[in-house]
């Protein structure tokens, strides 16, 4: 009897289990089928927590399945979550890395892939399962408020880095989340904004770094844009998340929305958005409506549920990773420094003014030497235990520093600060340059060695930046340089520019000023120890410019179509570049214009000094089964170590479509070569890569005919050249999808 009661027991509890299986990664049929309606709609819209204060959003846990909330925190310049904690007394500062375009400018993915698994190791230890980054939107104009999170004006540099930041963070068994799909390239009005593009410019740019990224980093999840592309809300569109993403590509993680909360929660659901953040009732409410009328079919409301399941039985959360909430911050802080090494640029260095040389007397010019920019503002910002400023490094790296003006700098800027807070209730983000006195620099530059002056700007999330005082130096800037010019080369002495800024500025009018100029970027939080290294010799610079510096603005095709003057807008209701913004530039961006049309430039793509010089020699090209392989021996010519960029750029035989004088195909980064050493580098370029897009075929076509191959440490320093022969014009056809006259 009792031997009878207790079989029907287990019997019981294996019907119970069948009907309720706990998630594995071989049961997902199982849970999926054991689900209700309102259990799988949920999982489909993110929830509120406080598992990890200062994260951007969870998503639904389910107890009876096992089915753990997940975490998600932004990037893409380190973990951003909130330092402390209410009635804790211990802190959760994250590492304040270099920014994007920083790591792109190292033209390096073994570095990239250094500096993630780094942030990657907080996500992991502060209890994240999903990494917001990296942000991987093309710069097509220089204005865009958010370029300095994304990484370049080119689409395979932008892909390639982008690959590498996600191989690096998913190392630690974390996610990542490549946003924001797909043209999100300006900050006005991003929300509503209709990007209007075409077949062959997406193809080509503006999907195309998104395609390397997914294809060669295979992130878990990507994260759908705001705004509209051709008509459609990228989070709403099935042709972009699905034809293209999910089929095309082989994308198969789950697709999150940007954080709000649009009234199309069907239309994405249907389309592969399989993931609404940061979630509301609402929308769990719509997807139910929604199967219950059978405007999403059971199909689609399980495929979603189903990658939801795939994501999940991935996170560390779900396979009970036991965190600390104790990273290695000490070791991640050398990490931020290398990556800031490895990158800055040099941009101009006048009769070898860097590095240098022995201890020397600084004059240490800008309200930006003693407020530093380590990184952007918004969703981007880190919370960093701290931010060397370049008054400190200076004097760590042995400089005698100038008092009078340190004392007068942090005056100003402690007041500019406590008056705004008092104004506005917070402290202005970046303090604007304040004129210095003639008079002062006269004496400054009698009792001082030399000047270096650090010019800032910041930049972020929600707004663009203007051409005024932004993109062109404010006049207090402009004057400042004059007179440090005037003054310190009276006395033979020189004057170095720093530019700690997050996007391109205007340089063609001033910097014949001075005698050196060196781009940081916002390098994080140890950017002004690497800049030091940089001026004292430590580190030959070895970054490149992953974007032109144009002579004006007006010069980049884009500038015609592109919200210059938020203004305009309010003030007389504009709706061009407002409601919509058209990319009548079509290919057309950045070097692909500048170089074809031979335009002058301040300074050209992949561009950058370094303190010893490099001979390009004994070059081959080899067919493989599908491209080519070319080999390069790089000779350190000069007297001190240092890295070269070696730029493979490609001009393809016409063929029916106009092209590009040249477009980069690939790159690789020599190691640290000592002089009179030398390396042979391997680069490698497949047929499908040398194609371009033809939308008469939908198709990606190469041309039969010769390719001229190039071999640059620019685009406009070329030195050495071969040739590839296509014997036959190839042709990769694909779905005619998101045409703007759809
Ligand atoms: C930003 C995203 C970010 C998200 C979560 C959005 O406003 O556009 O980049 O990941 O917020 O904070």
């Amino acid at each position: 009897m009792k031997k009878a009661i207790l079989t029907i027991a287990a019997a019981i509890m294996t019907i119970a289990a069948m009907a309720q299986p706990k998630l594995t990664k071989d049961n997902i049929d199982d849970v999926i089928n054991a689900m209700t309606l309102q259990e799988k709609a949920s999982l489909l819209v993110g929830v509120r927590s406080s598992l990890v204060p200062g994260a951007a959003g969870y998503t639904c846990g389910i107890d009876r399945f096992g089915i753990p909330v997940t975490v998600l925190a932004d990037g893409p310049a380190g973990l951003r979550i909130r330092p402390t904690r209410e009635g804790d007394s211990k802190t959760y500062y994250a590492t304040g890395m270099p920014i994007g375009t920083l790591l792109a400018s190292s033209w390096d993915t073994d570095l990239v892939e250094t500096v993630t698994k780094a942030i990657g190791e907080e996500v992991l230890e502060y209890g994240v399962d999903v990494l917001l980054a990296p942000g991987v939107n093309l710069h097509r104009n220089p204005l865009c408020g958010r370029n300095f999170e994304y990484f370049s004006e080119d689409p395979l540099l932008s892909g390639k880095m982008a690959a590498a930041y996600v191989r690096g963070i998913q190392s630690n068994g974390v996610g990542t989340s490549v946003k924001h799909f797909a043209t999100n390239n300006q900050e006005t009005n991003r929300l509503e904004n209709n990007s209007i593009v075409s077949q062959r410019a997406l193809r080509e740019l503006y999907l195309k770094n998104f395609e390397i990224a997914i294809k060669e980093g295979k992130p878990w999840t990507v994260m759908s844009s705001y705004n509209k592309l051709n008509g459609n809300y990228t989070q709403q569109d099935y042709d972009l998340l699905t034809t293209i993403l999910k089929k095309e590509w082989g994308f198969d993680g789950i697709v999150m929305t940007d954080w709000g909360n649009k009234e199309g929660t069907v239309k994405s659901a249907k389309a592969g958005n399989d993931l609404m953040e940061p979630g509301r009732q609402n929308e769990v409410d719509r997807i139910i409506a929604a199967v219950q009328d059978g405007s999403i079919s059971k199909e689609e409301l399980d495929r979603n549920v189903r990658n939801m399941l795939n994501y999940i039985i991935r996170t560390p959360k779900f396979n009970g990773y036991n965190f600390t909430n104790k990273p290695d911050l000490a070791a991640h802080a050398k990490v931020a420094l290398k990556g800031a090494e490895e990158s800055i640029v040099l941009l101009k260095n006048d009769n070898a003014c860097l590095p240098l040389k022995g201890t020397e007397k600084v004059a240490l010019y800008g309200v930006t030497s003693i407020d530093f920019v380590a990184g952007g503002t918004g969703s981007g910002e880190v919370n960093k235990a701290y931010v060397v400023n370049m008054e400190d490094a200076l004097i760590k790296a042995g400089f005698t520093l100038d008092n009078t003006l340190a004392d007068f700098n942090r005056t100003y800027v402690n007041y500019k600060k406590a008056e705004n807070r008092l104004n506005h209730g917070w402290a202005q983000a970046k303090v604007k340059e304040i004129a210095v006195p003639l008079s002062a620099i006269h004496e400054q530059a009698a009792a001082n060695d030399m000047a270096i002056y650090v010019l800032g700007r910041n930049a972020g999330e929600g707004a663009d930046r203007n051409i005024n005082g932004d993109f062109e130096l404010t006049e207090a800037e402009r004057d400042l340089i004059r007179d440090l010019s005037v003054e310190y080369h009276a006395l033979g002495k020189k004057v170095v520019v720093v530019l700690n800024i997050g996007g391109v500025i205007e340089t063609a009018s001033w910097k014949g000023l001075v005698d050196a100029i060196l781009l940081p970027w916002s390098p994080g939080q140890e950017g002004a120890n690497a800049i030091a290294n940089i001026l004292t010799g430590k580190v030959s610079p070895s970054g490149k410019l992953p974007m032109t510096f144009p002579v004006k603005y007006q010069d980049h095709p884009s500038s015609l179509n592109f919200p210059y003057d938020w203004n305009l807008f309010h003030a007389r209701g504009v709706k061009k570049d407002f409601e919509y913004t058209k990319y009548e530039e079509g290919i057309w961006v950045g070097y692909r214009h500048l170089a074809t049309r031979g335009a002058e430039v301040s300074y050209p793509f992949g561009y950058g000094l370094s303190y010893t010089s490099f001979e390009y020699s004994t070059l081959a090209i080899k067919a493989t089964a599908d491209g080519f392989e070319a080999t390069i021996a790089v000779t350190n010519k000069g007297s001190v170590a240092g890295k070269e960029v070696v730029q493979l750029y490609v001009s393809a035989p016409e063929g029916s479509l106009e092209k590009p004088a040249c477009e980069l195909k690939a790159f690789a980064k020599t190691k640290e070569l000592k002089p009179g050493e030398s390396q042979t580098l391997t680069l490698k370029v497949s047929n499908y890569e040398l194609a371009s897009f033809n939308e008469a075929t939908s198709a990606w076509e190469a041309a039969s005919g010769r390719y001229s191959i190039r071999f640059g440490s620019s685009v406009q320093d070329i030195r050495a050249t071969a040739e590839f022969k296509l014997k036959k014009a190839l042709s990769w056809p694909v779905n005619n999808v998101l045409s703007p006259e759809r």
